[in-house]
């Protein structure tokens, strides 16, 4: 297991092992295309490419740091999640992992729908022409202006998240004189991360409805007396970076049991149900995720074998997958600023970018891999700490990573898989400039979201 505590946050660190690093690998110059980018190399000339553009030429024009996103390996991945569950189900990426006008006219070309949970996201959506239909409005705590813009766009579907969104949507409805289709996010009691997962006592968090005390029952006999909402179906997101689908099992297991529980109460079958995202990616060697097509066969075979099981039609199934398609897409590019060896314990590397650029390691100890990538060394490995330029001593970019020991500033190294949750979740601590998002695509890099400038900082302090 490459990481020691989870999205989840703090509270999982004492079920994974802690500060732990591997060996070093037999060449640091090696690229592992598990945790790369598709069209990521190594050139003869030993500097890494990606869509046949090299790093020193990305940098040289776009500057450091910067995201660099494999525009044909989002479009791979995105449309192998299509084709994994075909025309009887839907694929929601999920914006928060990573949204821009480009990604969503990518999602839109190749047949996927679209998971927002705000405002911006929605607006960002709509931008770029997103149809309305294709899009799922998720949030615990959506405002009633937010309701309202997405019922008056037209939205396919907004997840009811609490027993006052369901009167307040289908009241908002009713106004625009609309009928809202909607889903009824439950919490199943089932937790998963990574390879770990937990069926019991999981509904002490703020999100959807638990099933536990026929709270859910009586929200769907809510939902369903009310003429602004049609309740298609129930959903269920149980957790981040998953691997193995026996959370998966148990969530549908039960909320099955509550489409059984509606059928027989209320003589309805909903036609859908959503299993939310978190499928986990390789961030280091270590981890192995399964293939888009793989996790599609067993949850579409655990969904009708226990809609069998409960005689019940099988529902339409959907998924919310964002990190699997966006994080193995990018990598961030740093310049090497300043190299401190501390002796006996690790080299600390400082970057010019760090926790404003990804916060996923201060957040939630999170692993990354880190390489060399302006030009080749035969030098022996060094355990090194990469860190940012930040005021604080949890500025860590990778906690534990070999780089070759001649290492100097100017050297660019990269972090792969950084394309979710890195510059969605980017600041402006110590007034950083976000950096930009640059998509390569055969021999071709442009600008998708602009690097920050001081006049964007300045304009928003009205002094
Ligand atoms: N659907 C729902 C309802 C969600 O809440 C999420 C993630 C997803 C789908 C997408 O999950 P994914 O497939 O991307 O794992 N910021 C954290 C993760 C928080 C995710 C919250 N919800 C991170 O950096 O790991």
């Amino acid at each position: 297991m490459s990481r020691s505590a989870h999205p989840a946050g703090p509270r999982h660190a004492d079920v994974l092992p802690e500060g732990h690093y591997s060996a070093p690998p037999a060449d640091l110059n090696t690229l592992d295309p598990k945790v790369w980018a598709e069209t990521v190399d190594r050139g003869d000339d030993g500097v890494v490419r990606v869509g046949g553009v090299d790093v020193k030429a990305l940098a040289e024009e776009f500057g450091t740091p910067a995201y660099f996103l494999d525009e044909t390996d989002f479009r791979a991945r995105a449309r192998a999640w299509r084709t994994a569950f075909g025309q009887d189900a839907d694929v929601f990426y999920a914006g928060k992992a990573f949204l821009s006008r480009a990604v969503v006219r990518w999602l839109h070309e190749e047949g996927l729908n679209l998971d927002v949970c705000s405002g911006g996201e929605l607006a960002t959506a709509l931008s770029a022409g997103m149809p309305a239909d294709r899009i799922a409005f998720h949030g615990n705590n959506k405002s009633t202006e937010e309701i309202h813009r997405a019922i008056e766009a037209g939205v396919g579907r907004i997840v009811l998240d609490s027993f006052q969104e369901i009167v307040r949507v289908a009241h908002i409805a009713q106004e625009l004189g609309k009928r809202q289709r909607v889903q009824i996010r439950v919490t199943v009691g089932v937790e998963a991360h990574t390879h770990e997962f937990i069926a019991t006592a999981h509904e002490d968090q703020k999100f959807g409805i638990p099933l536990a005390g026929g709270q859910a029952a009586e929200a769907v006999r809510r939902a369903l007396k009310l003429d602004g909402l049609e309740l298609i179906g129930i959903h269920s997101h149980i957790g981040s970076q998953i691997f193995d689908t026996s959370g998966f099992e148990v969530a549908a297991h039960r909320v099955v049991g509550l489409l059984k529980d509606i059928r027989d109460e209320h003589g309805v079958e909903l036609p859908e149900i959503d299993l939310g995202g978190g499928l986990g990616i390789a961030y280091t060697s270590a981890d192995d995720p399964r293939e888009p097509h793989e996790i599609a066969k067993a949850l579409t075979e655990i969904v009708t074998r226990e809609c069998e099981g409960a005689r019940l039609r099988t529902p339409r199934i959907s998924v919310e997958p964002g990190r699997a398609i966006v994080g193995p897409t990018a990598f961030t590019l740093y310049e090497v600023g300043t190299i401190k060896p501390l002796d006996g314990l690790r080299t600390y590397v400082s970057v010019d970018g760090g926790m404003s650029d990804n916060i996923r390691t201060a957040l939630y100890d999170a692993e990354y891999s880190v390489a060399l990538v302006s030009r080749t060394s035969d030098a022996e490995p060094m355990l090194a700490r990469v860190v940012g330029k930040h005021c604080e001593s949890g500025d860590i970019v990778v906690k534990d990573a070999f780089l070759p020991a001649d290492l100097a500033p100017g050297d660019l190294i990269a972090v792969p898989a950084t394309g979710a949750y890195c510059r969605s979740m980017a600041s402006n601590y110590n007034h950083a400039l976000r950096p930009p998002v640059v998509a390569v695509r055969d021999g071709e890099a442009r600008v998708i979201v602009r690097r920050e400038t001081e006049e964007d900082l300045l304009r928003l302090d009205v002094g």
